[in-house]
């Protein structure tokens, strides 16, 4: 129950293609993440699942059953919204039963559903209050409950913290992932936020105006993202993409002295090099494979952010523990660990590297 496949899911809105083509097959239990950016159509893909709005082209199946035309009652998903759009004048209790009833679910049949979503929401206190006179963090666990007594096959969530300040995202985040432990149904998740994505998911789902660039789990998108597109958009400060070429021993980077990657024996020459902040460390400025000025530092408490301006115009970025022993204007080395390199061919295709 909750498996969940996509074939060549398309959808247009008068002549635009906002999903061009996709392809996921989603496992029963799984809990999937959806980043992308900004407009690269989530929502959307979402909605489709959810049968509220239909596909140009392309099926959509669950647990093996073709739902494509089915009406959004008749996949038994659940969605959960960033605006939890409680009534507002019902109770948290009324809240919760409203869709059962309206489905003419018998009332003790009822009454059991809402007491063991308000157990697992630790709602209970909170059964006879208004939404007016709740925390965002419990009206979106009220929304959340509406959710589960509906028993549904999955979750579908759109961004579901993203009204919350930054403690009870926090908080919600822990009690999201130990309710899908406890209730093992497959989750469906949209977020723009790193950390919930990283650490919620068991796969993510990259995407890109309305394709998906990548889906895998956390530890690969981290370590072997598949193009320059997801080696960018995974991972806070972003990968450093500097400019490269096959030398001699290995690659250089802006004309410097070759950082010792092996290289694929044939096939596509690589044009850039990748390298996230946390692998580089700083050398002596003649040791480095790059040389360069700091051009500011981010005390951060538990590490820092330096900024290393290089005489060519590229900046690279690196993340160091602690306080970083380098001071603005100063001149220094980075030191590349070859074995954390990524290189990317000139359509921006992953080559080789990495921590394989
Ligand atoms: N009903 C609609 N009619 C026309 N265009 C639409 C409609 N719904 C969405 N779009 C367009 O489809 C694209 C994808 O929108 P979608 O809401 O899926 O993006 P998203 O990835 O969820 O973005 P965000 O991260 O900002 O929420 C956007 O360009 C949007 O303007
Ligand atoms: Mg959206």
């Amino acid at each position: 129950m909750g498996r969940l496949a996509l074939e060549g899911v398309k959808k247009s809105f008068g002549g635009v293609d906002v999903i061009r083509g996709v392809d996921l097959a989603i496992r029963d239990g799984e809990f999937v993440v959806m980043v992308g950016p900004s407009g690269c159509g989530k929502s959307t893909l979402l909605r489709l699942i959810a049968g509220l709005e239909p596909v140009t082209a392309g099926r959509i199946e669950i647990d093996g059953r073709d739902v494509t035309a089915l009406e959004p009652v008749d996949r038994r998903l659940a969605m959960v919204f960033q605006s939890y759009a409680l009534y507002p004048h019902m109770t948290v209790r009324g809240n919760m039963a409203f869709g059962l009833e309206t489905a003419r679910v018998p009332k003790p049949e009822i009454d059991a559903k809402v007491a063991e979503a308000a157990r697992i929401l630790a709602l209970e206190p909170l059964l006879d209050r208004l939404p007016k006179q709740l925390s965002g963090g419990q009206r979106q666990r009220v929304a959340i409950g509406r959710a589960i007594v509906r028993d549904p096959v999955a979750f579908l969530f759109d961004e579901p913290l993203s009204n919350l300040d930054a403690a009870l995202r926090v908080q919600t985040r822990h009690e999201i992932a130990k309710l899908h432990r406890s209730l093992g149904r497959t989750a469906v998740y949209v977020t723009h936020d790193q950390v919930e994505a990283m650490t919620l998911a068991d796969r993510i789902v990259v995407m890109d105006a309305g394709s998906v660039r990548q889906f895998d789990t956390p530890e690969a998108l981290y370590h072997r993202p598949a193009d320059l597109f997801v080696a960018q958009f995974i991972g806070s400060p972003k990968m450093n993409v500097l400019p490269a070429r096959a030398a001699d021993g290995g690659v250089s980077i802006l004309g410097g002295p070759p950082v010792a990657v092996p290289l694929p024996s044939r096939g596509r020459a690589p044009t850039q090099l990748g390298v996230r902040p946390e692998h580089l460390e700083f050398a002596a400025p003649e040791a480095g494979a790059l040389t360069g000025t700091v051009s500011d530092v981010e005390y951060l408490g538990a590490d820092s952010i330096v900024f290393v301006a290089h005489a060519e115009g590229t900046e690279v970025t690196l993340r160091v523990p602690g306080r970083a022993p380098v001071r603005v204007g100063e001149a220094v080395g980075v030191a590349i660990s070859p074995a954390a390199v990524h290189l990317f061919d000139g359509e921006g295709r992953a080559l080789a590297g990495g921590e394989r």
